[in-house]
Formats: structure tokens, C-alpha cells, sequence
């Protein structure tokens, strides 16, 4: 088999663009499927519009799992030093984005191919301090002598019911245990889902356009707070303060929903906004307030009870589209939607939540 280079994935770029099964063109070009494999990998970036470096080696799978550019940047700030061990670098993503900050950077990986393909998207992206190495780290870092920061994204099984830190590879009680002989200034990733977390760190939720994203650990002097969450790209950051609550209240004028990662690690008291309250499982206030951890706002045009009042408000705001933002079965939804939507022939897009004993006709607001 022909080693892997930039002229068949361009060819077989073309034959997957005209729906040719991989397997195929790798037999007509006389190529690898791992060449098949990038030039998929590469189609589907370019799909997504990600193209700060346009010639990665990559399969879909390690797409699917390497980390986005949003937090790679973000973790190579927080996490800037003169050398950064990484456990875990996969295809090299968050290793270059170090490389940008950190004098050096040791980027270890048990999977030989991700290491290959992680030392040839370096070259691509003109970085040089980093010193790839293959293997398992919980044994390799053993033999490394001195380092600022240890660095570890974990692996998971994609499919799970349900996270849980044991699951998770490499054992993060042994990165701890290893990498704390080397330093004890530790981020580790794990995953966002997971419920709980046996370790005295910080607990750092990120979100990427108020999706979340992210849970990274932060373990001695890293440690800046006890939960904190971090809206990405813009890099806004709340941590948790004392004990504050919001007082709960009906739904008042406006509506808000919450940044992923705010939501998830629980701090909408901590937002920086006056006469916000908490109403279900979003905000409302009575005078529309501004906020870089709000992910929607929404104003409620009417409160309806029943469908006959609901159909009349709708078509009084013009409606033509109704979102639903009522908890729904997802087989339901659509045949849910229609029946709101019949005989409205407007054009306005309204949303509809349910609270208590009333429904919200909501308009977003831009
Ligand atoms: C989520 S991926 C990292 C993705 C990476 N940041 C990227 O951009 O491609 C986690 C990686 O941990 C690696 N891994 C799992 N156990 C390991 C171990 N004991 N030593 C080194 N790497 C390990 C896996 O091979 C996998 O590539």
C-alpha cells in the first residue's frame, strides 16, 4: 500500500464529494482507507467551516473527539507555562494551541496512529516545540523530570447510560497519583455529564456559543475557585461566590435562557444582573436585562390558559412558525407543532412555554 499523501486525498476528496463509497475509491486509487478516512475527515471540516488549518491528519472519529479550537485556545491561556506535559493529545489539536503559549510542550498518546498524525498536523501548523511521545503516560511520565503543568484529556466510550469517573481513561486517581510526584499543578478534563466528582479542585464548565462544552478539573495552584463556568469564544467567567440564591417569581416580561455551562455548573445567582429571577428552569425579570451568560431572551407577549386562547394569541402576534419550548417527547414534537401552526398564516416566529397553569407566547428578542 502507498504511504498517505496530499495528492490521493485530494482524489479521493472528489470521488467521496460524488457519493463513492470509501471502500471503493481506496480500491481504484490503490490507497490506504486510513487516506479515504482523512479526506472524509477533511471534507466534513471544511463543511463546518473550520479551517485554521486546512491539511490535518485525521479520521472522522478523531473530529468527532478532538478538541475545538475555542477551548484549545482558551486552555493554552489559562494553562500558559515553560513546560506543559499533555496526557492524551489524540491528533495534536490542543497540543499546537499549547505550543502557542508554552515554551514546550510533551504531548503523549497510547494510540501510535493519533501520535503519527498528531506530529505531521504540528509541521502543518509550523509549531516546533513539541516532543510527541507514544505510549502509556501513566507509565512514560515516570521518566520525565521536571514539568510545570500535567495536562490530561480523558477518553470515554462514545455510548454510555451513564458517566461516571471510573470509566474514564487513563484512571485520573492515578494521573494524580503519577503526574503529583512531577507537579502538583494538574488540569484534568472530564466529561460535563458526569455527577460525582470525588476530588477537592476547581470545577470549571466551559461553553462554546453558550452550548456546553466542557468540564476541566484544576488541582493545585491551578485552583482558582470552587465551581466556575466560562462562556467561549468571548471568555466571559463566573465563579461561585458564598452561598447566593435567586428568589423564585411567576414569568414577569422577559424570559432568559442560560448559558450552557453556567446552567450546568448552577450559577445564575452569581450573573451580574439586577431583578433577575428564577422561573423554572430559566430567568424572567421585568425590565430587559443584558448579559454575555444568557443564551436567549425572550419577551413574553401574552399568557394564555387552553388552546382556543393560545390559537388566538398567536395569530394576534402574526405567528406563522410556533417553536415549542414545552417538555415534549421528540417523536411528538412535530405533530405537536402542527397542530399550534394550522390556520396561522403569518409570518412572525413565536416560541411557546408552559408555566404552572399558563402557556407564554414569547417573541426573541435580537
Ligand atoms: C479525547 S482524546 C484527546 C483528543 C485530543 N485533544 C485531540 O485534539 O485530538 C483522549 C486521548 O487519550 C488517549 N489515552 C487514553 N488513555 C491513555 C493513556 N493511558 N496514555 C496516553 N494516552 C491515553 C486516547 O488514545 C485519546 O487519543
Amino acid at each position: 500500500m502507498k504511504p498517505i499523501n496530499e495528492t490521493d486525498i485530494e482524489k479521493a476528496k472528489v470521488l467521496l464529494k460524488q457519493g463513492i463509497p470509501k471502500e471503493k475509491i481506496a480500491k481504484a486509487l490503490g490507497i490506504s482507507e486510513d487516506a479515504c478516512e482523512i479526506a472524509a475527515a477533511r471534507l466534513r471540516n471544511e463543511k463546518l467551516g473550520k479551517t485554521s488549518y486546512n491539511n490535518l491528519y485525521m479520521t472522522l472519529t478523531d473530529l468527532r473527539f478532538a478538541t475545538n479550537e475555542e477551548v484549545a485556545k482558551y486552555r493554552a491561556e489559562r494553562l500558559k507555562c515553560g513546560h506543559i506535559v499533555e496526557i492524551g493529545c489524540g491528533i495534536g489539536l490542543q497540543s499546537i494551541a499549547f505550543a502557542k503559549t508554552c515554551k514546550k510542550v510533551t504531548a503523549i498518546d497510547i494510540d501510535e496512529r493519533k501520535v503519527g498524525y498528531a506530529g505531521k498536523n504540528a509541521a502543518e501548523a509550523g509549531v516546533k516545540n513539541i516532543e510527541f511521545m507514544h505510549g502509556d503516560a501513566l507509565k512514560l511520565a515516570k521518566n520525565i523530570k521536571k514539568a510545570d503543568i500535567v495536562f490530561c484529556e480523558t477518553e470515554r466510550d462514545a455510548e454510555e447510560e451513564e458517566r461516571k469517573i471510573e470509566n474514564i481513561r487513563p484512571d485520573i486517581k492515578k494521573v494524580l497519583e503519577t503526574c503529583g510526584k512531577l507537579t502538583k499543578d494538574i488540569c484534568i478534563e472530564v466529561p460535563p455529564q458526569v455527577k460525582e466528582i470525588p476530588f477537592d479542585c476547581e470545577k470549571e464548565y466551559l461553553s462554546v456559543g453558550h452550548e456546553l462544552n466542557r468540564l476541566d478539573l484544576y488541582f493545585g495552584k491551578l485552583q482558582k475557585a470552587d465551581i466556575s463556568a466560562v462562556a467561549l469564544p468571548a471568555g466571559d467567567r463566573l465563579e461561585k461566590k458564598g452561598e447566593e440564591e435567586l428568589s423564585p417569581s411567576p414569568p414577569l416580561k422577559y424570559l432568559y435562557e442560560t448559558d450552557g455551562a453556567v446552567k450546568k455548573a448552577g450559577l445564575e445567582p452569581y450573573i451580574p444582573a439586577k431583578g433577575l429571577f428564577i422561573c423554572g428552569e430559566y430567568l424572567t425579570s421585568e425590565k430587559k436585562l443584558e448579559s454575555p451568560f444568557f443564551k436567549a431572551v425572550f419577551e413574553i407577549r401574552r399568557k394564555c390558559r387552553g388552546l382556543k386562547e393560545i390559537m388566538s394569541a398567536l395569530k394576534k402576534e402574526g405567528c406563522g412558525k410556533v417553536i415549542l419550548r414545552i417538555k415534549i417527547s421528540p417523536d411528538k414534537y412535530w405533530e405537536e407543532r402542527k397542530k399550534y401552526e394550522s390556520g396561522l398564516e403569518g409570518n412572525e416566529t413565536c416560541h411557546l412555554f408552559s408555566a404552572k397553569n399558563e402557556m407564554l407566547v414569547c417573541k426573541k428578542t435580537p
